[in-house]
């Protein structure tokens, strides 16, 4: 063995020593379809990821940043610090853990981290860079009795903007699946624990909207108008924002609410970083070109409300733009207070 081998041998040995184990966990039966449009939106989302953009909720930026990544990681830094995995062995899940950036923070803290994402184009990325992901809906997790009990926290950073949907509002099913989505994080979180928490990131709408506005073409609403941003947003990414309060009343049975913060600015910040390079991207960087290319022949209608939603109207700029912006990005820390056995079959 030459010098060199006998070195990458050593370090791999030591990554391999260092490294928190894996949680044996099956793959989830997969009982429910994820919604189409939130599903296609993340295979045309993919297309970002050729200009290195995998990061996709909000930052916590200092002046002296420079980078989308800086900011990025200590907003990551932050939810994992108030989850509490801050020991080695800690066993977290992510719901919707994107291209799983907080799963590699959390593994560099010595923590077991498993993420579930429906994305497979993102799922790929985490398993080819050694993270313990599985492709699912979160509503797979509520039957799948070998996750129950098996985290010690949860946090979904900006997943659950789609869990609901403008027909879920119309039928009067929305707070019901706030409910639900609550009870799977507690069905998750380890029963011996005397104190448990999850940590989650979500866009709220400031303005009054709704579900037919989303419902409507967006060429159909007058251009520069709530509604047309609205319906663009929602025709390509799929998704309905909760209001100020809605997720702590929804929490009741299961968690109380122990902090907020707002992370507003934060969020509007990582647009900035993640538009320009997005605008670079489309001159100098065939790769993306090619990928936008590729969706529009694919899915011609999504991937052109996509474009005219993100390039040409800026809707999701739009969303944090200006002194009194339409949305906010709230960040939670819920504390488990149900005890297990009140949790419904
Ligand atoms: C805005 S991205 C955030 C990703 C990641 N947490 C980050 O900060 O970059 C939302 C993520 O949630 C996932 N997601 C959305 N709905 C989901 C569902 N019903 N079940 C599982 N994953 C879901 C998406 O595939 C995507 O990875």
């Amino acid at each position: 063995m030459s010098i060199a081998e006998g070195h990458a041998k050593t370090v791999r040995d030591r990554a391999t020593e260092t490294l928190p184990e894996r949680i044996d966990l099956p793959q989830p039966a997969l009982r429910v379809a994820p919604t189409p449009l939130v599903k296609l939106c993340y295979t045309l989302v993919h297309a970002a990821e050729a200009v290195g953009i995998r990061d996709l909720a909000d930052g916590e930026y200092l002046p002296m940043d420079t980078t989308l990544e800086q900011g990025i990681e200590r907003q990551l830094n932050y939810l994992l610090d108030e989850v509490g995995c801050n020991r080695p062995g800690f066993r977290l899940l992510e719901i919707g853990c994107g291209y799983g950036h907080l799963l590699r923070l959390a593994r560099q803290r010595g923590a077991r981290a498993v993420g579930v994402n429906l994305s497979p184009e993102q799922v790929r990325y985490c398993n080819d860079h050694g993270s313990q992901v599985y492709c699912c809906d979160y509503r797979d997790l509520r039957d799948a009795s070998q996750w129950h009990g098996q985290f010690d926290g949860v946090i979904a950073n900006g997943s659950l903007e789609h869990w609901v949907q403008p027909e879920d509002v119309q039928a009067g099913r929305m707070n019901q699946i706030y409910r639900d989505s609550f009870e799977i994080a507690a069905r998750a979180l380890d029963p011996k624990l005397t104190e448990a928490r999850y940590v989650t990131t979500a866009i709220h709408v400031e303005r009054e909207v709704k579900p037919e506005y989303l419902l409507t073409a967006w060429y159909r609403h007058p251009r520069g108008s709530d509604r047309r941003h609205f319906s663009l947003l929602h025709n390509w990414m799929g998704g309905y924002y909760p209001i100020d309060g809605q997720l702590a009343s929804c929490a009741g049975h299961f968690f109380s609410l122990e902090r907020e913060m707002d992370g507003t600015l934060g969020y509007k910040i990582a647009n900035d970083y993640r538009m320009a390079r997005m605008m670079r991207g489309l001159y100098k960087n065939p790769k993306l070109v090619w990928r936008l290319a590729r969706s529009l022949l694919r899915h011609p209608r999504v991937a052109a409300t996509m474009m005219e939603c993100y390039y040409v109207e800026q809707s999701w700029d739009w969303q944090f733009r200006g002194e009194d912006p339409p949305m906010r990005l709230l960040r939670h820390t819920w504390r488990r207070k149900a005890a297990p056995h009140s949790l419904s079959a």
